[in-house]
């Protein structure tokens, strides 16, 4: 297992100074999707970060890890620009917290739908009700996304194309089990990873990115292509 602490938000890394992003469509080219969200998310008093016993422990039941953190808007946008997301994709983030990853996969590419999966009941309520503030505001993309509190080793993905998952804090043991689920499934055609998987004949380590997430700047993103044609 890799160093699997998770830090509060690093408050002093700010997008200020930043480059324009290329957002690549939808509401950014009306707004900044980045101050969409954190308007969206102001005011609430849970951060995520921490979770009731109850939460904790059905997490922990799964063998999954309830250690909380993000990437960061501007690094979650520029990551999914690069996946080449269309209307014919479906984009799931597994363990998607809060709902950011969602929300502006909806909000910032043409993607078909964007799914989140979250055994967090607390966390998955959030990311609902920030979502259904949203559609309630017709913010543009946000009818495509959805939530569902489940897990992610067992809620079907028979239709996923685009797979996200922030692992950083997963075990080796719950990577395996992951990496068989996603050799599974029909219309996969990339993994993003930020803990590596092992090497399987199934994808292929397209490339390694480093993007700022709320513990750490610069961290490993892992991109898989699926290999065509090869399941388990
Ligand atoms: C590091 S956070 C990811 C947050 C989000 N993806 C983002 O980047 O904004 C990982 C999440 O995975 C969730 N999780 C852990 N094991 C899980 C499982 N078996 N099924 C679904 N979610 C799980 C945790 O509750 C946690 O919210």
């Amino acid at each position: 297992m890799p160093e699997a602490i998770f830090l509060a938000p690093d408050r002093t890394t700010s997008a200020r100074g930043a480059k324009p992003v290329d957002y690549g469509c939808l509401s950014a080219r009306d707004s900044d999707p980045r101050a969409e969200l954190r308007r969206l998310y102001r005011g609430l008093r849970l951060d995520g970060f921490e979770i009731p016993t109850g939460d904790r422990r059905a997490v922990e039941r799964s063998a999954g890890s309830p250690i909380y953190g993000e990437l960061r808007p501007t690094a979650t946008i520029r990551l999914l620009a690069r996946l080449g997301l269309g209307r014919r994709d479906q984009f799931v983030d597994l363990g998607s917290g809060l709902g950011k990853v969602v929300l502006l996969a909806a909000m910032t590419t043409p993607v078909g739908r964007a799914l989140g999966v979250e055994l967090s009941a607390t966390r998955v309520d959030v990311a609902a009700r920030v979502l259904a503030q949203a559609q309630r505001e017709r913010v543009a993309g946000t009818r495509r996304a959805s939530f569902v509190r489940a897990d992610m080793l067992r809620h079907p993905l028979d239709q996923a194309t685009v797979i996200y998952t922030c692992s950083t804090a997963f075990s080796s043991a719950f990577m395996a089990r992951l990496q068989r689920r996603m050799v599974e499934l029909p219309r996969l055609r990339t993994l993003v990873s930020l803990q590596d998987f092992d090497p399987h004949p199934a994808f292929e380590l397209r490339e390694v990115v480093r993007l700022d997430a709320s513990w750490k700047r610069g961290t490993k993103v892992h991109i898989y292509a699926r290999r065509a044609g090869l399941m388990w």
